[in-house]
């Protein structure tokens, strides 16, 4: 098969300053819930993190309300019941689809060449670029073999994909107006997968950035503390 092929896609979230577009990631949630969600589970997600500031930021009652659009087996009773925003999203293994709680750290988008996690910071490309790779990448060729149909993807490793090309232009109708595009849709879901798979990045990120400055305050301190002591030794 052809090489996986990762288009650049500059992201909100990107750099050290980077971060998440909340009206991105609640499209996002749209695509995922009206799409997505058909196949897919989100079962490492907790429904209740959609109200975090940082995050989709929902007001809670909206949260609330958006829990009801799933059931989940009740852990006590063992009986179906409605989602409650204490519930994480379900999973979904009907389809034979991966969970995509962590799809966004999972593939070699973010973790190669090789592993070594390197393409972000020298591509600027990673686990949301392999997603938007991957939803915009289908050729429109398809063939079956062993009774299971495969369609040509050009991110894809191996370049035959058993999903089905799941978005198309104008699919969702967002709620902001915002143009929904096959690309936009792309981009907009790929961004929320990745807040879903690390959905603390900013928080990270700031305080990286405030160990940075210590760190060069506190050289510069011990720097001009030892030329003083030793200012007298000649
Ligand atoms: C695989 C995303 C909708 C069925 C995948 C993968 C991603 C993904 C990222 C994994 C690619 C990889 O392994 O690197 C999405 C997104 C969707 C969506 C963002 C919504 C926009 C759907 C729907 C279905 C579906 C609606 C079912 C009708 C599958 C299946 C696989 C898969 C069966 C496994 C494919 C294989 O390993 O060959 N999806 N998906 N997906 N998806 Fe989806």
């Amino acid at each position: 098969g052809a090489e996986a092929e990762t288009h650049d896609v500059a992201f909100s979230f990107e750099g050290p300053f980077g971060a998440f577009d909340e009206h991105q990631l609640q499209r996002g949630l749209q695509v995922f819930t009206e799409v997505c969600s058909g196949c897919h589970g989100l079962k490492y997600v907790p429904i209740r993190t959609l109200a975090d500031e940082g995050g989709p930021h929902l007001p809670e009652d909206q949260v609330r309300a958006y829990a009801k659009n799933f059931t989940v087996i009740d852990k006590e009773t063992g009986e179906e019941r409605e989602a409650l925003a204490s519930d994480n999203f379900p999973a979904n293994t009907g389809a034979g689809a991966p969970d995509l709680s962590l799809m966004a750290k999972a593939r070699a988008g973010f973790h190669g060449p090789y592993g070594l996690g390197i393409n972000q910071m020298f591509r600027g490309i990673g686990g949301p670029e392999h997603i938007v790779s991957i939803l915009t990448g289908y050729t429109g060729e398809e063939k079956t073999e062993a009774g299971e149909t495969f369609y040509e993807n050009h991110a894809f490793p191996g370049g035959w994909i058993k999903m089905a090309p799941p978005l198309s232009d104008d699919q969702v109708t967002f709620a902001d107006g915002h143009p929904s595009s096959l690309h936009h849709m792309a981009e907009d879901v790929a961004a929320f997968l990745m807040w879903a798979a690390e959905p603390h990045m900013m928080a990270r990120k700031q305080t990286g950035f405030v160990a940075v400055i210590f760190l060069v305050l506190l050289t510069s301190l011990l720097y001009l503390t030892n030329k003083r002591l030793w200012a007298g030794v000649k």
